[in-house]
């Protein structure tokens, strides 16, 4: 099998990365579950020498992301937030980082609650906001760290204008691209330098595996991530490369899917008397509509809607029946979520107040049911 340099995006999903194994022709890729590789002679291997530093399951994964971002080269590790902490390594003592502020809980914990005490600082700024990114930038600051859409209030930065304004300081420009995925958004077409994915989510998007990838395009970026992964070890294991290269196959498919369905929810719940406000960029009521158009490819699976108190909204999220309440997103099944008491539970209130996080809101991860069966279940749940 070639993959044609024209191949399109859902071929490349299905095909980047993956040769028929060369020991049997088999079609998928085995899950090497081996800790070393018995060399012919001193020095002479097959490229393989201790599963740490090399792994053909998670070779052949990060081949197949590095395609489907349009990448060069993808480093996989254990979760999402060790691809961040990786990416972080890239940083020196005294080096500066302008951050969304509506980043991931997670993110927020381990720059404010571990690496500022390796002298890094940062500063969270709506970076929906060009404005307020320029201004703060400052002779140290080495790397933007970029979300949009922004979980779960669904705030878009102009992928175009931060990485022309990165570029100009010659700062570095990163982005978490989980809540997109490829399939509706590619950073690096853009300008971006790095690009991390939470593959728990979309990537493997199944809900059986955690794990994160970096996508570089820099060779100096790729020596450096090559040296973290193997010198830090936070590696994925075989077992969730194989989990998430099988999930990248119906990418595609899987995404055509989750727009359907996002939009469908929206639609249902701008109607409904009880729902102060949807937020979804597929929404021409999303103020940030254009610019959605303009850089994703389709407005997915993730919304947030307003109830008007917290306790409307833990009503809602006790009395869905096919939707399951639970953290996460990305998977083929609807989940359900009171982001201020779950996934921002580490968040300051103060700074969910900044952001506009209020208690009265819950998220969605509209799977792939049939739209009809979810809003029939949020029309109960809601009436
Ligand atoms: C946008 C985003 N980035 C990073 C992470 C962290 O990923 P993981 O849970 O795989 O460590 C998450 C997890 O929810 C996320 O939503």
């Amino acid at each position: 099998m070639k993959l044609p340099d024209t191949a399109r995006f859902s071929t490349i999903c299905i095909h980047a990365g993956q040769e028929p194994d060369p020991s049997t022709g088999a079609i998928i890729t085995p899950i090497y579950q081996t800790s070393t590789y018995v060399q012919e002679e001193v020095g002479r291997h097959k490229g393989f020498e201790y599963a740490r530093t090399q792994n053909p399951t998670r070779l052949a994964l990060e081949r197949n992301i590095a395609a489907i971002e349009g990448g060069k080269a993808a480093y996989a590790f254990a979760s999402g937030m060790a691809a961040i902490d990786a990416i972080t390594t890239l940083l020196e003592a005294g080096d500066h980082v302008v951050v969304t502020d509506n980043t991931y809980g997670g993110t927020f914990r381990l720059f404010e609650k571990i690496l500022r005490r390796y002298q890094l600082s940062f500063t969270y700024v709506d970076t929906s906001c060009l404005d307020l990114v320029e201004s703060a930038i400052r002779p140290e600051t080495k790397m933007l760290f970029i979300e949009t859409p922004t979980n779960p209030v669904m705030r878009l930065t102009d992928l175009a204008a931060v990485s022309a304004l990165a570029r100009r300081h010659r700062i570095k420009l990163v982005v978490d691209n989980t809540f997109a995925s490829p399939c509706l958004q590619r950073p690096i077409e853009f300008g971006a330098d790095l690009v991390i994915h939470s593959t728990t989510k979309y990537l493997n998007g199944h809900s059986d595996s955690v794990g994160g990838i970096v996508v570089a395009v820099s060779d100096d970026d790729i020596d450096a991530l090559q040296f973290i992964q193997n010198s830090a070890g936070a590696i994925l294991s075989p077992m969730d490369s194989w989990l998430i290269l099988r999930g990248t196959k119906t990418l595609a498919v899987r995404m055509a899917q989750h727009n359907v369905n996002g939009m469908a929810l929206a639609e249902y719940l701008r109607t409904h008397p009880r729902v102060k406000q949807v937020l979804y960029p597929g929404l021409p009521s999303h103020p940030q509509h254009e610019l959605a158009k303009r850089q994703m490819r389709g407005f997915g699976g993730m919304l947030t809607f307003d109830v008007g108190s917290v306790e409307a909204a833990f009503d809602v999220c006790k009395r869905v029946r096919l939707m399951s309440l639970a953290e996460s997103l990305g998977g083929v099944e609807t989940l359900i979520s009171h982001p201020a008491s779950m996934t921002h539970a580490s968040v300051p209130p103060e700074r969910l107040a900044k952001i506009g996080l209020t208690d009265s809101l819950v998220r969605i991860s509209a799977g792939i049911e049939d739209p009809g069966d979810l809003i029939e279940d949020l029309k109960q749940a809601l009436d």
